[in-house]
């Protein structure tokens, strides 16, 4: 079957190197999505990752800042990040947890890190918001490590579901406009895992431990630890764990929105008149 057409497995279409960057009060992380070179990858806007044991790196985090008009996933694998914001919310992040926040029509909130040395390990996707829903109300899901399923698949593969569907397991994160998939699969040395989507829905692979082998056939394309796999249309991911070693990686989907973006900053919107109101909106004070 052919791997070009709407149907057929996924190749790499892009394999884009992290972009160091510094956000917050001076955290410094790699930039995956939302740099020079893929400035988004409809309904995802940006991709961190933050991996450092040296707490200059992490321990300014991110002050109090605002967001309008699409979501934030916060993704711990090491270390603790206490969350709060302005309607009293309060929580901390743990390793394994997860933090869905649908910032709607606004919210202003702080991570901070909770630590004063050792391991800071993570990801923070944003996802977009369909126009509908960009001025809903700021919603939370708070995921706890526990609560997110894990699959072990046949080979050795095992899977946390952290949103989508996988089998018959529904993911820990329910009823988000874009219909995501947010997988977290480690696979044994030689280890593969394959699975299937919508043939229309973009998609993603981050291997952030190891080397992978994306594709089947006589056309598969390695990617290595740090670099994001952009893949194209068809309805199958092949993934298999490359070198001898295991791999631990990334696979995160989502229905595109195809509509105008107007992003300034911490603002996603569909038109710039909403980027100057939410502007307002914040100066004055009605987040
Ligand atoms: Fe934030």
């Amino acid at each position: 079957m052919s791997s070009s057409g709407l149907s057929g497995t996924r190749r790499v279409e892009r394999a884009v190197p992290g972009m160091p960057a510094s956000d917050g009060a001076g955290v410094r992380l790699n930039r995956l999505i939302g740099r020079p070179g893929l400035a988004d990858l409809d309904p995802f806007l940006m991709l961190d990752e933050f991996r450092s044991d040296s707490a200059c790196d992490y321990i300014a985090g991110f002050p109090d800042h605002p967001h309008r008009g699409f979501e934030t996933v916060t993704y711990m694998l090491a270390g603790r990040m206490r969350h709060g914001d302005n309607k009293g919310n309060s929580g901390l992040l743990r390793p394994g947890s997860v933090q869905w926040m649908t910032a709607g029509r606004g919210i202003v909130h702080s991570e901070m890190p909770e630590q004063e040395d050792g391991l800071m390990w993570g990801f923070q996707l944003w996802v977009n918001l369909p126009a509908t829903d960009k001025m809903m109300a700021p919603r939370y899901q708070n995921i706890e490590p526990e609560a997110i399923p894990v699959i072990d698949l046949p080979g050795g593969a095992q899977a946390k579901v952290i949103a989508g569907r996988l089998g018959n397991i529904e993911g820990a994160v329910q009823a988000i406009a874009t219909d995501p998939t947010y997988f977290d699969v480690s696979l044994p040395a030689s280890g593969r895992f394959r699975h299937t989507l919508p043939a229309d829905y973009t998609a993603f692979l981050y291997p952030f431990e190891g080397t992978i082998e994306v594709g089947q056939g006589d056309d598969p394309r390695t990617l290595e630890r740090g670099r994001i796999g952009v893949l194209s249309s068809g309805d199958t991911i092949v993934v298999a764990a490359r070198g001898n070693a295991p791999a631990r990686l990334l696979l995160v989907a989502g229905r595109p929105l195809r509509e105008p973006i107007a992003k300034y900053g911490p603002f996603v919107m569909n038109t710039q008149a909403q980027i100057v109101q939410a502007i307002q909106d914040y100066n004055s004070g009605r987040f």
